[in-house]
């Protein structure tokens, strides 16, 4: 059954950490892959995931940043991946699958954002790419180790996904380039691929989930003039966050570790959350909450058919 796109009441809330969300949650004996889970909210998701149990596995394009990154924390492997490049996501995928383990949780945590434009693999918008792209693929590769472990796949959009949906006639920007309607499409594929594995692996008893963490100051506001941020309001002149909204890492991080471990979410899927609870469905124009075109049916099987054309992978084709 499709699960409403509506608030369920969690009880948590916009300030809950990633620890306040497993308060009571014991994931001994559980396996979670976390692409970059070396920086920013995927460092803290690692760290509360490990803290409450789990192996931890952080696929990183540096590994040495991610060694020193997540060295301390016990319970969590480093290896090697560039979602970039397809042909580094099949090699970490066969690698991990090599060891026969199983993966209850994978939370896609990497991305870039808002970057100048950037071309890569066969001339690929690198937004679309890295965000998309390298995460359909992951979890594709990965599948049969999914598919065992029973679990939940969280896919980390963001409310910029309101800034656009799927451009069906230039995917692709070959027609002229904006970085935030490039992050809005690649941020609406994120949740458009979380509502279609829903579909296709809930009868495997695997339920996938899309969120938007928040605004929290990290690594990905790289690409944007310290001018751009003053002027949207963000951050003073010495770099001092000024929005009274945005969250603290620990805080940006729950609600991603929410989707991927709450019991409150137990047969439910292919929904879009926020602030630690099931976010609802607005309008163009309204505050938070998601919009239609990012969880429509038809568009998320649409673009799963593309992703496989263009990726050349599909664990269900
Ligand atoms: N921070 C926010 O305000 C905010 C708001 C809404 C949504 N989000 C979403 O939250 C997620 C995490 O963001 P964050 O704030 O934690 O950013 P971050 O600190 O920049 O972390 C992003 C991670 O992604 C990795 N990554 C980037 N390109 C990669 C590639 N080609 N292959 C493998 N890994 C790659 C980065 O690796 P390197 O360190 O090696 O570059 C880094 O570890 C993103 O998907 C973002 O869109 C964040």
């Amino acid at each position: 059954m499709t699960t409403p796109q509506h608030k369920i009441g969690s009880g948590f809330g916009a300030r809950s950490t990633a620890d306040d969300v497993l308060h009571g949650i014991d994931l001994a004996g559980k396996l979670a892959i976390v692409t970059g889970g070396y920086s920013g909210i995927g460092l803290e998701t690692t760290r509360a995931l490990a803290g409450a149990g789990a192996r931890v596995v952080v696929p990183a394009r540096r590994r040495e940043a991610a060694e020193e990154a997540v060295g301390g924390i016990g319970g969590v492997e480093v290896d090697e991946l560039d979602l970039a490049d397809l042909e580094s996501v099949r090699q970490f995928a066969e690698r991990f699958l090599a060891t026969g383990r199983s993966v209850e949780i994978v939370i896609d945590s990497a991305g870039i954002m808002a970057c100048p434009e950037t071309r890569v693999g066969p001339g690929w918008e690198a937004q679309f790419a890295t965000n998309h792209l390298g995460h359909y693929a992951l979890v594709n590769r990965l599948w049969p180790a999914v598919a065992q472990g029973q679990g939940r796949v969280v896919s980390v959009s963001s409310a910029g996904h309101r800034h656009a949906g799927i451009r069906w006639d230039d995917v692709q920007f070959e027609r002229g380039y904006d970085k935030w309607q490039a992050y809005g499409q690649a941020k609406t594929a994120n949740v458009l691929f979380a509502v279609q594995l829903d579909a296709l692996g809930r009868d495997a008893g695997v339920r996938a989930f899309a969120l938007h963490p928040g605004a929290i100051l990290t690594p990905l506001q790289r690409h944007l003039r310290k001018e751009e941020m003053v002027a949207a309001g963000w951050i003073d002149e010495d770099g001092n966050a000024l929005d009274p909204t945005f969250k603290t890492p620990e805080q940006g991080a729950a609600t991603q570790v929410w989707a991927a471990t709450s019991p409150q979410l137990a047969g439910m899927g292919g929904v879009y959350c926020e602030d630690c609870d099931i976010a609802e469905l607005t309008a163009e124009g309204a505050g938070p909450g998601v919009r239609d075109y990012a969880i429509d049916r038809e568009q998320a099987a649409r673009l799963w058919a593309l992703s496989a054309e263009l990726t050349g992978v599909n664990a269900f084709g």
